[in-house]
């Protein structure tokens, strides 16, 4: 089965192009860098210059986004992803506004979260941070839980004048199910009522043991309204991501999350998304779930134009061509045919799956029935 063009190939290793044919030509096959070649051949090849390939899918028109491991040393430091979780009106917008020096909360409608806020800070030595809000609200599972896949740690935020509660300890299922670390930010503390250390031994029954308690989740008393603690927080956040010696290649092709995706009236479909690996480009191609587009433009967390986008940077998308999905994955690709091909392919592979569905639900309703 064909699989990958040459130049794709190459392209995604960060290889010349013309090194690959020659690699080609050595094992005996004579192609152009236009011409495609089988997957197992492209294995082949990709072994040859040393990477390691990683299959994404099964399917022939999916091997185009075949994933090429990267080098060792093509890999650089990358800034954190950290998301912000905990139950509703514990504090989380506030915290962030207040490390932000920003004032979102103040904007939103009846104060409560609706939808994913993903921001870039620059911290006093000037490394940046990526932090995502999450909403509280117990009708916002799905937004949590996708915060939480694509993060790197997770703040959890616990208001010191009310305790642990249900969206607290879904936060802490989520954040363990995705096996990522999790910094305590105890908030609230300037109230008089405020009791930290309940929050501390709430926080053992569902088994988080604090470093106050002897454990190893790092806790940190803050307030977002006086500012205590902020900074001890961060400290906590650069602890953390030290450790976990985050990196990626930014010199590939683009791959990245779908945050959150919607339908504006003017500016057509528009995506935030989170680069993971490689730097998003103006004029990009690219395959995201089930729709495909060009990158027409694209703005920063500050509503700035920008060109490029890196690893960690959230940037919302233009020029798509229907409105994805959260969640969904974005690769960049060479064509526009490989991009509406691949996207076909999912559309019509979606189509299938939920006409079975539809099929199987009729045929127990028949069966109930008889
Ligand atoms: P959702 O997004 O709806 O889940 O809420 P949230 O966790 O983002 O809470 P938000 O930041 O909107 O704050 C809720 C309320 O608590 C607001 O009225 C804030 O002013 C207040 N608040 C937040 N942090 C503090 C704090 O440290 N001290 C005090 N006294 N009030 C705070
Ligand atoms: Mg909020």
């Amino acid at each position: 089965p064909e699989a990958i063009v040459v130049s794709e190939l190459a392209n995604r290793m960060a290889e010349r192009v013309g090194e690959v044919v020659k690699s080609l030509m050595q094992m005996g096959m004579m192609v152009t860098q236009n011409q495609t070649i089988d997957a197992d051949t492209a294995e082949l090849i990709i072994e040859e210059f040393g990477h390691k390939v990683v299959r994404v899918s099964d399917s022939d028109v999916e091997q185009v986004i075949t994933q090429v491991e990267d080098k060792a040393e093509d890999l650089k430091p990358r800034p954190p992803v950290i998301t912000i979780m905990g139950h509703v009106d514990h504090g989380k917008t506030s915290l962030l506004d207040a490390i932000r020096d920003a004032k979102v909360v103040a904007g939103e409608a009846g104060g409560i979260t609706q939808h994913i806020g993903a921001y870039q800070v620059k911290t006093e030595s000037g490394a940046p941070l990526t932090f995502l809000d999450t909403p509280g609200h117990a009708a916002f599972t799905s937004m949590r839980s996708r915060g939480a896949q694509v993060t790197d740690i997770v703040i959890l935020v616990v208001a010191a004048d009310d305790a642990v509660m249900p969206q607290t300890i879904e936060a802490i299922n989520h954040a363990k199910a995705a096996g990522v670390p999790m910094i305590v930010a105890i908030n609230k503390c300037d109230k008089p009522e405020a009791n930290p250390q309940k929050v501390r031994t709430d926080l053992l029954q569902h088994e988080v043991i604090v470093e106050e308690l002897s454990g190893d989740v790092q806790d940190v008393e803050v307030s977002a309204v006086t500012g205590k603690g902020l900074e001890e927080l961060l400290e906590a956040v650069a602890l953390q991501a030290e450790i976990l010696e985050l990196k990626s290649n930014p010199d590939r092709p683009a791959q990245g999350a779908v945050i959150e995706a919607k339908l504006d009236v003017g500016r057509g479909p528009v995506a935030t998304v989170l680069v993971q690996t490689g730097t998003l480009k103006q004029g990009d191609i690219f395959v995201v779930g089930e729709q495909w587009g060009k990158v027409r433009a694209m703005e920063n967390d500050q509503g700035n134009r920008v060109k490029e986008a890196g690893p960690s940077v959230p940037v919302e998308v233009l020029g798509l061509n229907g409105t994805p999905e959260a969640g969904d994955v974005l690769n960049v690709v060479s064509t526009e045919a490989q991009a509406r091909e691949i996207a076909d392919y999912r559309q019509e592979a979606a189509k299938e799956k939920r006409a079975a569905a539809g099929a199987a639900t009729t045929l127990e309703q028949l069966l109930a029935k008889a």
